[in-house]
């Protein structure tokens, strides 16, 4: 039987990489074979693209048409490397960020033609879309606040999308709730305004849900 494919989505701060980790222990611990992934990276090709696009590693500047292919080449290795072979062989697959981010902030946030990140993105990911996937919704402000808490935390500088203006990620966040309205099958709007252990809370009860199809399309129950 073949695995199911969830993604975390949202905006900088949202938490999506806390509930993935405590997703994926989760579905460990019913004895389920979980492998998780990571974009931009992943594999070895995926890294390096994303020392190029966060880090600077080129020291030249990155232009937007360059950009989104990186990012297009970055998932086009890792889902025929690591995904699809997983997914086939039952393992279910939890990725922190997939082809949404690069809609989400190429498309909406730097003001591409939206459909054609949606082409480019087709190509790059092939049949291997996410079952389902989980918006962590946050509104700008406490997004950025998060984020710059969370710099400081860390000590960390700003990388090369948390330096853009407060309007570049605004225009995100409306471009994850447009996604989410045109594709209701496939994204869950998470409230990502909560406690870790609410917001988990509700998306174990979705992925139960998701869980119980998968057995009745197994058991050839009628839908
Ligand atoms: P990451 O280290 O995953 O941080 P976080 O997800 O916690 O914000 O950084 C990924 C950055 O790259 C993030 O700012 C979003 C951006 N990004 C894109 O612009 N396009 C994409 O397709 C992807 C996958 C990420």
């Amino acid at each position: 039987m073949r695995g199911r494919f969830i993604s975390f989505e949202g905006p900088e701060g949202c938490g999506k990489s806390t509930q993935a980790k405590l997703l994926i222990a989760r579905l460990q611990a019913e004895g389920l074979t979980v492998t998780s992934a990571r974009e931009p990276g992943g594999t070895r090709t995926g890294e390096i693209i994303r020392d190029i696009l966060q880090h600077d590693l080129s020291k030249e500047t990155i232009f937007p048409e360059a950009e989104v292919l990186l990012f297009a080449a970055s998932r086009a290795q890792i889902v025929r490397q690591h995904i699809e072979p997983a997914l086939q062989a039952g393992t279910w697959v939890v990725c922190d960020r997939f082809m949404d981010s690069t809609t989400a902030y190429q498309g909406y946030g730097r003001g591409f033609d939206v459909e054609r990140v949606i082409d480019i993105n087709a190509f790059a990911v092939g049949h291997t879309v996410p079952d389902v996937t989980f918006l962590l919704a946050l509104d700008v402000d406490t997004s950025l606040a998060r984020m710059e808490s969370r710099n400081r935390e860390r000590r960390q500088g700003q990388d090369r999308f948390e330096r853009e203006g407060r309007d570049f990620h605004a225009r995100i966040h409306a471009g994850y709730q447009a996604m989410a309205r045109r594709w209701p099958a496939r994204f869950r709007v998470i409230d990502g305004d909560r406690p870790a252990e609410a917001v988990a809370a509700d998306i174990w009860a979705e992925v139960t849900l998701a869980r119980h199809r998968t057995l009745a399309d197994s058991e050839g129950t009628p839908q």
